[in-house]
This record gives structure tokens, C-alpha cells and sequence, in this order.
């Protein structure tokens, strides 16, 4: 069975079909970059407008380029929460016609399960193995979340670990946004510390281990320890490069992440670790974890880490093939659902 999945939650404007759940017959991300780029950040009445403009295209090419047409779809699969209200109801708004109009099955899907849905996709036809049996361990990445979860089944997770401030993407989109790297901030600082020393700067890890909350994170205390060095950095030019700033930033906010996951691996004994969201792109984050041989770590395709229709229609179709549909009453949400939480 096809389905068309819509992403508008944010900035890319996507839309995909996708195969029984599995794999991508199109994949089309119009990503509005340059548009907030400007400003430094996502500009929310932009965002809607220009989601306003394109979603017709953008659904219509990825119909286009599967080869199919209106009538091959079996159900339209559609972000519903979290993200920004004004785009992501315009997707649930176009979603919800569509499927209106052809008297097709409508489902809305939450962002964070549908990223990491995204390793659940075949990669290339030339990969068979991809995908991972539950339960494992996620690590959901992106500009606002940042997750560590056990992961019984593509809805079923539960909460383990999250940011008690600000999330990793989020981080590195101020840091980067505070020394002029360029926008967005987390492909800018990954490829400027390539050729960084990350031990040049030595920013502290946050004191977070109290017993209760092993598996939790904080961003905001190194975001401020970077931002605040710029004005020594300033100072002293000459000594250390952007480069380094950026890879020792960098450094830092994987370690606070891999210090969580660790634990979460030792504790609860799965040694399957599944990563999604944008930050799951990083390349130091991949390196670090690809260093754990007894790790089995899985990572989307860097085309399916950011914001794509393509999980959206995968995740969407396990739930229609369980029998679950959406009543066009849906609407769209900003927060993100309330997952299950454990705490030990
Ligand atoms: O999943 P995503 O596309 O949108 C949200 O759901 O938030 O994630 C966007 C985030 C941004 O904060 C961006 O800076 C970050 O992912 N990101 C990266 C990299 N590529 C994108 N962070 C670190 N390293 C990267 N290579
Ligand atoms: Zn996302």
C-alpha cells in the first residue's frame, strides 16, 4: 500500500510516498532556509505562508516522481504535533482534504515517533538489513527535543531521559547564531569543526546526576559557558580559531548526550540504539558512537534526519495497518505528546 506523508511542522515543506511502510518511492523536502536564514532562526509567520504557497507543489511532485497518481494512494499520513501551530496546521489542513476528497484513510502522526520511525526505512534497495527489531534504545535529536527512550513499538516508548532546559539542536543553533557561523547552526559548527581542536576550549559538563534523573540532559549552562566566551575569544584572537570554539562546543554537547546514553545502555541492558532528528546528522556524534564496538548503533540516512515526509507516511502506515484512523476532526498541536516517563 502507498502513502503520502506530509511534514510541515517547521521550516521544510515535505511530502513522500512511501511503500508498506518501508520504502521511499519519493522524497521531496523544499526546505526554506533562505527565507529565515536572514533572521538567524525560524520566523513563524513566514514559515506558514511560504508552507501556504508550496505544499501544493511540493505533494504534487512527490506523486510525480513515485509515478503514480491521486488514485494509487492508499491513505495520507500527516504531522499533527509538536511544531509551530500556523505550519503545522497547514499541513494537517491539506492532509485532511485530500484525504477528505478521495474518501481515503487519514492519520495524524506525531514528529518525534515519526524520527525515529525514519531507521525503519529502507535506505537503498541494495540494503536489506535496515531496521531494527524493538525494543531498543532512542535517541531523538533535534532543535527542540532531545529524548533518550526505550522503545517497545513505533508508538510505544517511554521517556527515560530529556533536557531540563534547552535541547542539543537547539544549542548549536545559538552558539552558532552568537559567533556569526552561519545559519542553520548545526551543519555550520559540524563543518567547521572538522578542522578544530576540540580540547581547546574546556567547557564544564552539567552536574545533573543526583540518582533520580540519571538519564536526563541540560544545554543551557554549556550554550551560556560558549556564548560567554566570546568576548575573551574576542580578546584573545590569535591563539585559537572559530574552528575550535566549534569542535570543542561540539565536544561537549555529544558528551553530555553520550554520558546519558551510556547509562541508560548499562541500566537497562539493550545494546541496540536507534538515533533520530536532526542532530542525529551530526558527524562527531556518529564517529563517537561507531567507536562502540559493542553497540549495534543505527542511523537514518543524512536525507532522512532532518524533517522529511517520508517517516510520516512509514509511521503512518504501521497505524493503518493495525486499523487505526484519525477522525477529520483532528487538529494540530504545538506541544509534544505526553509520552510515558520512567524514572528509576
Ligand atoms: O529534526 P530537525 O530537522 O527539526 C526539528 O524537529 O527540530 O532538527 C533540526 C536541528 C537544528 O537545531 C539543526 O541545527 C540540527 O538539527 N542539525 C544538526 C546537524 N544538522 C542539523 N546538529 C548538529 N550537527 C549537524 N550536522
Ligand atoms: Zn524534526
Amino acid at each position: 500500500m502507498k502513502i503520502l506523508g506530509i511534514e510541515s511542522s517547521c521550516d521544510e515543506c515535505a511530502a513522500a510516498v512511501v511503500e508498506d511502510g518501508r520504502v521511499p518511492l519519493s522524497n521531496v523536502v523544499a526546505t526554506q532556509i533562505p527565507f529565515h536564514a536572514v533572521y538567524n532562526g525560524v520566523v513563524p509567520e513566514i514559515a506558514s505562508r511560504k508552507h501556504t504557497e508550496w505544499i501544493y507543489a511540493v505533494v504534487k511532485e512527490a506523486l510525480d516522481n513515485a509515478g503514480i497518481g491521486p488514485g494509487d494512494i492508499g491513505g495520507v499520513a500527516v504531522t499533527a504535533h509538536p511544531g509551530l501551530l500556523g505550519s503545522l496546521l497547514v499541513g494537517v489542513s491539506f492532509a485532511k482534504a485530500f484525504a477528505w476528497a478521495r474518501n481515503l484513510p487519514f492519520i495524524a502522526v506525531d514528529h518525534m515517533l515519526a524520527h525515529l520511525y525514519a531507521c525503519q526505512l529502507h535506505h537503498s534497495p541494495q540494503d536489506p538489513l535496515s531496521g531494527a527489531a524493538y525494543p531498543f534504545l532512542g535517541l531523538l535529536v533535534s532543535g527542540g527535543h532531545s529524548i533518550i527512550c526505550r522503545v517497545d513499538d513505533f508508538d510505544d516508548i517511554t521517556v527515560l531521559g530529556t533536557t531540563i532546559d534547552d535541547a542539543v539542536g537547539e544549542a548549536f543553533d545559538k552558539v552558532s547564531k552568537y559567533y556569526g557561523f552561519g545559519y542553520p547552526g548545526g551543519a555550520a559548527i559540524d563543518k567547521l569543526a572538522q578542522t578544530g581542536d576540540p580540547e581547546a576550549f574546556r567547557f564544564p559538563l552539567p552536574n545533573l546526576y543526583k540518582g533520580d534523573h540519571p538519564y536526563d540532559l541540560s544545554y543551557s549552562g554549556l550554550k551560556t559557558a560558549v556564548i560567554n566566551q566570546l568576548a575573551h575569544f574576542q580578546v584573545k584572537k590569535g591563539s585559537a580559531g572559530p574552528q575550535d570554539i566549534a569542535a570543542s562546543f561540539q565536544k561537549t554537547a555529544v558528551d553530555i548526550l553520550l554520558r546519558s546514553l551510556f547509562r541508560a545502555v548499562e541500566d537497562i541492558g539493550l545494546t541496540t540504539i536507534v538515533a533520530g532528528g536532526g542532530v542525529a546528522a551530526n558527524s562527531y556524534l556518529r564517529l563517537r558512537l561507531a567507536e562502540r564496538k559493542d553497540l549495534r548503533c543505527l542511523f537514518p540516512p543524512l536525507e532522512l534526519c532532518g524533517d522529511n515526509g517520508a517517516m510520516i507516511a512509514g509511521l503512518g502506515y504501521r497505524y493503518l495497518v493495525r486499523g487505526d484512523r484519525s477522525p477529520l476532526s483532528t487538529t494540530a498541536s504545538a506541544r509534544v505528546r505526553a509520552f510515558k516517563r520512567s524514572y528509576p
